[in-house]
């Protein structure tokens, strides 16, 4: 029963993947950030319809703005609303502040807009305003309330978006670890995200990681391109990028303060493709590559070493550029669409081409269906395939938390000792590890479905009976 309905699941994938369609569960964690610090930017119904033409399936607004809200309407969207905060102290104080606050911003156009978030405030922790602070809890306990009120508790969920900073450290991930300065307050809103269900809502940005360490091989990690990886030797997981290794790092220090159901939502991620000329790391090839590979990642399902087999939530900075905004040109360089609708580079969120020409996409991107998936039961590298994707699949492979030993010194399937072999093994063992969709065995589109079995002498490839 449970292997038909596993198969049934994976043939539907693959369908959908070949029709090109994608359900609206397939893909609901790919959002997108719409910032108004700009004076050119497109009308909101404008918006609303390049929002349709995409797989991006949320909207996370940094106020209420009601024209978007209402432009959003019925079209499926889902819309994160938030307060200002300056608004926090009258939310804080007065019950009726909030309860009219929800009325104007979500009872108004619920359910034909889709609101499904409401973060109060923006980065309150971190801006050292001890008053608001104090109330940033009361404030978000007030808005519950009011949503409860309007029955819409269970629908709405109420956060608020913190800075990668509150961590004190983020290497290794399983090191991760948040300022015991801020230990109090966290520990009552995430008493309050664990108590209603709602999200930790954080703004990982592998590119100021680059900007502090500005290495080839950084950049390399930062970007999920080939590498060699940063080793854990906590959990020996081999890190295979920033993104990974900065959203684990935050689950390890949520867990640290007792807070292991409390989920993850990535509120801001992001890269400009344009800066000033003293500026590190903007580039359109580099926004590129890592909005197209982190695209390609969430795709996969692989999920983070630490949280396998589900993508976090995850909200692309930026819908378009903001112009207004001050600083180094970077900082209005975010957009994916230019204000004439049309794409500043393609990451292949278009509806119509669901394969994004990005170099190189590891982990992977939809296979083509050269084997028959009936019988093709394990997963190899095609012929020809160069030493330097092998290398890159075998650490992408063991960097997923799948168990490498077989292969190292003393493992049963250490000899042959080649990389063609070891690579084998491991890409095999992370398809069958996985929910073996082809989008498993792709590895950048160097591996295949195979009905042979590899398996030889002591040394055994799981798999076959599919
Ligand atoms: C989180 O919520 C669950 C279910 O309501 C509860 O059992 C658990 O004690 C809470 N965890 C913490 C650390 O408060």
């Amino acid at each position: 029963m449970a292997v038909q309905l596993i198969r049934f699941t994976s043939t539907f994938l693959l369908l959908t993947l070949l029709l090109g369609v994608n359900t609206a569960k397939s893909q609901s964690f790919i959002g997108i950030n719409y910032g108004q610090v700009a004076d050119n930017l497109p009308s909101p119904a404008a918006t609303a319809k390049l929002l349709q033409s995409t797989a991006i399936q949320k909207v996370r607004l940094y106020g209420s703005d009601p024209a978007i809200i209402k432009a959003l309407a019925n079209t499926g969207i889902g819309i994160v609303i938030g307060t200002a905060n300056g608004d926090i102290p009258a939310l804080a104080s007065d019950p009726n502040f909030a309860k009219n606050w929800v009325n104007a911003n979500v009872v108004a156009y619920y359910p034909s807009s889709k609101i499904i978030l409401i973060n109060v405030g923006n980065e309150v922790v971190m801006s050292g305003d001890k008053n608001l602070i104090n109330q940033l809890l009361p404030a978000m306990q007030n808005v519950k309330s009011a949503l409860d009120a309007a029955s819409l508790g269970d629908k709405v969920k109420v956060s608020t978006v913190h800075s990668m900073s509150l961590l004190q450290q983020s290497e290794p991930p399983s090191a991760g670890i948040f300022d015991p300065s801020f230990a109090d307050v966290l520990k009552g809103l995430l008493a309050f995200n664990n108590a209603t269900g709602s999200p930790f809502a954080i703004n990982p940005y592998p590119y100021f990681a680059y900007r502090s360490d500005p290495r080839p091989e950084t950049l390399a990690f930062c970007l999920f391109q080939p590498n060699s990886g940063r080793f854990d030797a906590n959990t020996k997981i081999n890190y295979m990028n920033m993104f990974d290794a900065q959203v684990d790092a935050v689950r390890s220090a949520l867990n640290a303060m007792g807070f292991k159901n409390v989920e993850i939502v990535v509120a801001e991620t992001g890269w400009p493709y344009k800066g000033d000329s003293d500026e590190v790391g903007p580039s359109i090839e580099n926004a590129k590559a890592y909005n197209g590979n982190l695209i390609a990642h969430l795709r996969s399902m692989a999920g983070t070493p630490l949280m396998p087999g589900k993508s976090v939530d995850t909200y692309l900075f930026a819908i378009y550029d903001e112009d207004l905004k001050p600083g180094p040109s970077s900082e209005r360089s975010f957009g994916l669409f230019k204000s004439d609708l049309t794409m500043t580079y393609d990451i292949g969120l278009s509806k119509s081409s669901q394969t994004p020409s990005v170099t190189p996409a590891m982990p992977k991107t939809p296979a083509t269906p050269s084997a028959q998936p009936k019988k093709a039961a394990w997963c190899v590298p095609k012929a020809g395939v160069s030493d330097a994707q092998l290398q890159a699949s075998l650490d992408y492979a063991c960097g997923q938390g799948i168990d490498c030993s077989p292969i190292q010194p003393g493992g049963a399937c250490f000899e042959p000792n080649t990389l063609a072999s070891h690579a084998a093994y491991a890409m095999n063992l992370f398809y069958q590890s996985s929910d073996r969709s082809a989008l498993d065995c792709d590895f950048s589109q160097t591996a295949m479905l195979s009905s042979n079995n590899p398996s030889y002498n002591g040394c055994t490839y799981p798999g076959g009976s599919s």
